[in-house]
């Protein structure tokens, strides 16, 4: 919801969700997103692993 944005709460959401599958030792993380926002956790695009979307309108 647009006024709960920009307060933290998706970077903290991505950073615990990150550190649980990391804690379950998932080998990569896939995530479908702003190319923008995403890189500051680490994500790189899929494309560079030769992966690509289904979705139209997805890169
Ligand atoms: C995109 C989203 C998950 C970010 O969560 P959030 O709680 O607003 O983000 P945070 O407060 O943790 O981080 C804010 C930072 O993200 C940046 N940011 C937020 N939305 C962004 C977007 N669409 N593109 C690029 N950067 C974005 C802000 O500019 C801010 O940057 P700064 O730290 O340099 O000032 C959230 O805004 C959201 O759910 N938006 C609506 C639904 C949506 O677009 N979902 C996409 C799912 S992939």
């Amino acid at each position: 919801m647009p006024g709960y944005q920009r307060r933290g709460i998706g970077s903290r959401l991505a950073r615990t969700g990150i550190t649980m599958l990391q804690g379950a030792s998932c080998p990569f993380v896939v995530v479908l997103g702003h190319a923008e926002y995403y890189p500051r956790f680490g994500f790189i695009p899929a494309s560079t692993h030769g992966l690509l979307s289904q979705w139209e309108g997805a890169p």
